[in-house]
């Protein structure tokens, strides 16, 4: 379907001969060994990085964006190759989900699995992470420039009603090195989890998370962290709307939209495990939901769009549902490290096919 990257083309049968969590570690392993390895990350750079361009910038929530298209949460949780994600031409980072403390091993094994039919994949991970205070220290550690965000959630074993606990330890945590910070309450893996997006769970969790924000900003002398509610994509559309009043009148600063999906009958075979489904299965559903947001939000708050985004024309047609920033997972895996390029380079195109001046023009527009 897409003109692969040659390079890609030789590893990707090596990769979808291991298991898909295999797969996953091994591109960790060599992400990781790229970005600690200057000359190794120029190589990257020169071959997959994205120029700055005037057409694509923006600021939004008070940081700068070269371009739209950011990673999304939940390929590098612990913030191992932080450096590499902007070699390979992201705009933005993603980084977790990660709970408090030491973190948690997450679900066992099998919890990853490729439908290839479908280029989707389902996954059961259950937020294995290290824990809120190591990922703050790579993030300390990254040379990187572009924005990088932490997305925060809570520990299998904590019940609830003590659920805002574990987002004030985590957000404790990262404070000091992260741009933005995700409210995670849309994972389908963690028991109780999506609960929380119930309006009476919500506001006291939000609540507690803006408190704590502007304490550490007073106490730092800077600005409190941009603070966004990430969602998942089974919410009825009633919900969706009073999800949206309440992030407006609870001082959040964006929401995500959306989070992997629970409706297996989406998938292009039926799974082999439990879990959320991602990919282009969930872009419907992700694409309405953004436009629905859009105009629910009437401007108040700018969306990430994400959910089966692999091309320049799905980019562009989330954008015109009323997505500010986009971010993938699942099409890096099926279309390799060349995609972000090539997403970038087609909206740039089509903007100046619409004669279309800057990026921002375009947002909303089908909403
Ligand atoms: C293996 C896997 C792990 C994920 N882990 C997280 C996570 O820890 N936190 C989170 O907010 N989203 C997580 N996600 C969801 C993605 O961030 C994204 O919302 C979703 O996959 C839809 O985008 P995509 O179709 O481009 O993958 C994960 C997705 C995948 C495939």
């Amino acid at each position: 379907m897409f003109d692969r990257d040659p390079l890609y083309l030789l590893g990707r049968p090596l990769l979808f001969s291991l298991t898909a969590e295999r797969a996953h570690d091994v591109t960790m392993g060599v992400a990781q060994k790229v970005a600690s390895h200057a000359g190794l990350l120029g190589f990257v750079r020169s071959r997959y990085g994205v120029r700055p361009s005037p057409i694509l910038k923006q600021t939004v929530f008070g940081l700068p964006f070269d371009h739209p298209i950011g990673l999304a949460a939940g390929l590098d949780k612990d913030g191992m190759a932080i450096d590499f994600w902007p070699a390979v031409g992201f705009a933005f980072v993603e980084l977790g989900t990660v709970t408090p403390g030491d973190g948690q091993p997450g679900n066992d094994k099998p919890r990853l699995e490729r439908i290839v039919q479908g280029q989707g994949i389902v996954n059961r991970m259950g937020f294995n992470n290290r824990g809120a205070a190591h990922l703050a220290a790579r993030l300390a550690a990254r040379k990187t420039a572009v924005p990088c965000g932490a997305n925060l959630g809570k520990g299998k074993a904590t019940p609830l009603d003590r659920a805002p606990d574990d987002y004030e330890a985590t957000l404790e945590a990262v404070w000091d090195h992260c741009d933005y910070v995700v409210v995670n309450v849309s994972s389908p893996n963690t028991p109780g989890l999506r609960d929380l997006q119930a309006v009476d769970s919500l506001a006291p969790l939000l609540d507690r998370v803006v408190a704590v924000n502007a304490r550490r900003a007073k106490t730092a002398g800077k600005s409190p962290r941009p603070l966004l509610l990430k969602i998942a994509p089974d919410l009825a559309d009633e919900d969706v709307d009073a999800i949206a009043d309440l992030a407006v009148g609870h001082g959040m600063q964006g929401i995500i939209a959306t989070n992997t999906t629970l409706r297996h009958e989406l998938a292009a075979r039926p799974p082999r495990i439990a879990g959320g489904l991602s990919g282009p299965a969930l872009a419907p559903r992700a694409l309405a939901l953004t436009r629905r947001l859009f105009r629910r939000l009437d401007g108040a708050l700018p969306i990430v769009g994400v959910g089966g985004i692999r091309s320049a024309d799905d980019a562009y047609a989330r954008l015109r549902a009323g997505a500010s920033l986009l971010q993938l997972y699942t099409a890096l895996v099926y279309e390799g490290p060349s995609l972000v390029k090539k997403i970038v380079k087609g909206l740039e195109r089509r903007l100046s096919q619409d004669g279309i001046q800057s990026l921002t023009a375009i947002i909303g527009q089908d909403a």
